[in-house]
């Protein structure tokens, strides 16, 4: 992956997260990992969304909570969306077979990465999203 510059970012609105998702897309390549981690509403969907118009996806970007994994086949490199807040750890991850995507021909972003921190490559991308001061603001740290 690309570097992505700029540890700490303030998104003084969801224009602010816009422009991060183009610069995550822009930087993402088949196999990456995106790790986004932080709580309710924070925006991690939304990030996704963005990465995903980046990418240039038709789709709408909507959470997969009830499948684990969703596919996006239509940008310069597809995507895979899970979120795994229903999940328990990493083994149910590959129980859902999660090994035969990740890594593979799609760039995967993984909301509540946090839950399966153990699974998680040493190079995957950190994302961890706050909330900031002001209703439309987070704190987006990128490691
Ligand atoms: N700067 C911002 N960046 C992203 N979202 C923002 C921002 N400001 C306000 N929002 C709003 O915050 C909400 C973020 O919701 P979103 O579903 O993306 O969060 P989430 O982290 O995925 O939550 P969940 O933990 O439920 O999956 C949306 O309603 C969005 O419109
Ligand atoms: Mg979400």
């Amino acid at each position: 992956m690309k570097e992505i510059s700029g540890a700490l970012r303030q998104l003084k609105n969801k224009e602010d997260t816009r422009k991060l998702g183009h610069e995550i897309a822009n930087a993402l390549e088949p196999g990456d990992i995106v790790a986004l981690i932080g709580d309710l509403g924070t925006g991690k969907t939304a990030l996704t969304g963005y990465i995903a118009e980046g990418l240039g996806i038709k789709e709408k970007v909507i959470s997969p909570t009830f499948t684990i994994v969703k596919l996006y086949e239509s940008g310069r490199v597809p995507l895979a969306h899970f979120d795994v807040y229903r999940l328990s750890g990493s083994e149910e991850l590959w129980d859902a077979g999660a090994d035969d995507i990740i890594g593979g021909r799609h760039a995967s972003v993984i909301e509540w990465a946090d839950i399966v921190a153990d699974a998680l490559p040493s190079d995957a991308l950190l994302v961890h999203l706050r909330y900031g001061d002001n209703e439309d603001e987070r704190i987006a740290e990128i490691l």
